[in-house]
């Protein structure tokens, strides 16, 4: 399964996303990555990774083990992949675990992106490894998360770029994106093309 949720700022991505993996750590295993503590600090049971060169950690070890490491990727944007990549293929070498990148934009973009994530989204179903994208802005992330998405929550968003990426989804209820209110999302099905409007 691949989740992506999308939104403009504030518009209350993270907090769905925070939400979800509470619900998730009790059965699975969970891997958070981004650019700041927030999981760490809102969720308990999450241990802190912070990876301020590359190369720190041993990510098979981490990922082999019980904890759920919230890794907070701070390295220069062209050592972000290769630390990815390990992390990536340490996943799927222990499989069973619900991956959440956050500030998917930054982590995941369309050029120059980590061919360990990318296999990673290809090949999880096999691995039992699902994937969850957060982004404020969807037409900068990979385009490999479109192709394999199974849930995209939309919340409010007003660029015109992103509304118009959105159509793929929603149609022409895409047109409500701009008018959500605040911490309201409407939700695709991809596999079943079902829609609708929800908050927590
Ligand atoms: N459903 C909600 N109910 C109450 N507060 C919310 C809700 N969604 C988001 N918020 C609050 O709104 C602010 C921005 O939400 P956040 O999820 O961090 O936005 P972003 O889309 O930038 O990730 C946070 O302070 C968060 O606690
Ligand atoms: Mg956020």
């Amino acid at each position: 399964m691949v989740l992506f949720i999308v939104g403009r700022s504030g518009s209350g991505k993270s907090y769905l996303a925070k939400q979800i993996v509470r619900e998730i750590l009790p059965y699975r295993k969970v891997v958070v990555i981004n650019n700041n503590p927030e999981y760490m600090n809102e969720i308990s049971g999450m241990i802190p990774f912070v990876v301020d060169k590359p190369h720190k950690y041993d990510w098979n070890k981490v990922i082999s083990s019980e904890l759920n490491p919230h890794i907070e990727l701070l390295v220069n944007s062209d050592e972000i992949n290769g630390e990815l990549d390990e992390i990536s293929e340490a996943i799927l070498t222990r499989g069973n675990i619900f991956l959440v990148i956050d500030e998917a934009r930054l982590y995941y973009p369309q050029y120059k992106h980590s061919r360990g994530v990318e296999k990673l989204i290809n090949t999880g179903r096999k691995f039992k490894v699902d994937t969850m994208f957060v982004s404020q802005i969807a037409v900068l992330v990979n385009r490999t998360v479109d192709s394999q998405v199974t849930f995209i929550i939309c919340f409010q968003t007003t660029r015109k770029a992103e509304v118009e990426r959105m159509r793929l989804y929603f149609g022409d209820d895409a047109d409500q994106l701009s008018r959500l209110n605040n911490h309201r999302f409407m939700i695709c099905d991809f596999l079943s093309g079902d829609t609708g409007i929800g908050r927590l």
